[in-house]
């Protein structure tokens, strides 16, 4: 592997991949709507954007974590869901199904209903909103057209980003603000350090590994224990975090409750290391600027 293209670098995981493949590879990234240095601008909804960006950069590789990510807003906005989570994939996957590249896309465990996680790679999906249906569709595109690619199951990914858009950013910036955050008691997954995550997925494209992976934290916990290994971490007023089941929360799309995903196909055949949630937040916040981590 020599040439790698990440479409989405301007979000968490692609940020976090385009650095540390950078300093091993010739390696383009594209934002979309956060315009950031040193990347190229690509709407993965525009095929023919696609096809000029893949063309001209000609990679070995392609990793997609580039997405629509907000889960209530695809509730709300199911054509712009599908447009990016759906036709999108299909605009990347047609466009290199014909060229010698292998394709690392993110997938989540929103493909699963939330009834009796954690989930194995081999658990049928059942998803329950329209995120979940749109990430799997994208599944099915890209194992039906591909012989060279890697899904890499996800979830509840975390770590230090300039945009502070994901659950630990959001916390404590709001407990910093005196705001209380509310946290459902019921939902149970498996955080995933975003660092952990990418050495993992590049990991497993240096093995050679094919077809589905999960890659996630070791803790199988719920957002409010997670919500006080936060607070511990960071010193935050536990006071303002306040749990709530998720029936009351009135989120607009429906969330798999008893979810995670089990990582025991990926520890059987790597040798790697997936942080517990304790050990995710402390690295997290080392990896923070001066100042940041309070
Ligand atoms: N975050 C989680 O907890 C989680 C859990 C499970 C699975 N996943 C999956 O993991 C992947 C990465 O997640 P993340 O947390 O890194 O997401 P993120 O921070 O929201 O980043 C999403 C990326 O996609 C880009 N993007 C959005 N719309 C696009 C479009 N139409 N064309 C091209 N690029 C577009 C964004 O660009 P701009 O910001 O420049 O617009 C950004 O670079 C996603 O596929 C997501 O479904 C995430």
């Amino acid at each position: 592997m020599k040439k790698v293209l990440i479409i989405g670098a301007s979000g968490l995981v692609g940020n976090t991949l385009y650095r540390i493949l950078s300093s091993q590879y010739q390696v383009e990234g594209t934002y979309c709507g956060y315009p950031c240095e040193c990347l190229v601008r690509l709407d993965i909804s525009d095929r023919r954007s696609v096809e000029k960006v893949i063309e001209s950069f000609n990679p070995d590789c392609v990793f997609l974590p580039a997405a629509m990510t907000n889960v209530d807003l695809c509730e709300d906005n199911k054509d712009a869901c599908i447009r990016v989570n759906v036709e999108g994939v299909n605009n990347v996957v047609s466009v290199i199904k014909d060229h010698p590249c292998k394709l690392v896309y993110f997938s989540t465990e929103y493909v699963f209903d939330g009834k009796n996680g954690p989930y194995s790679e081999d658990d049928k999906p059942n998803p329950i909103n329209v995120y979940g249906k749109a990430k799997l569709e994208a599944e099915y595109i890209i194992s039906s057209l591909l012989k060279d690619y890697l899904i890499i199951r996800t979830t509840g990914i975390y770590g230090w980003e300039p945009q502070g858009k994901n659950f630990v950013m959001g916390l404590i910036r709001r407990n910093r603000l005196k705001e209380t955050v509310k946290v459902p008691v019921d939902q149970i997954s498996t955080p995933t350090y975003v660092e952990d995550l990418a050495v993992t997925s590049l990991e497993l494209v240096h093995s050679g590994k094919k077809e589905i992976y999960n890659v996630a934290g070791s803790s199988l916990i719920n957002r409010l224990e997670f919500a006080n290994f936060i607070a511990d971490e960071f010193g935050l007023n536990k006071r303002l975090i306040r749990g709530i089941k998720t029936e009351d929360l009135m989120q607009k799309a429906a969330r798999p409750l008893a979810a995670g995903l089990k990582i025991d196909k990926i520890s059987g055949e790597l040798n790697i290391h997936m942080s517990s949630a304790v050990e995710g937040l402390k690295l997290m916040k080392r990896s923070m600027p001066d100042g940041y981590a309070g």
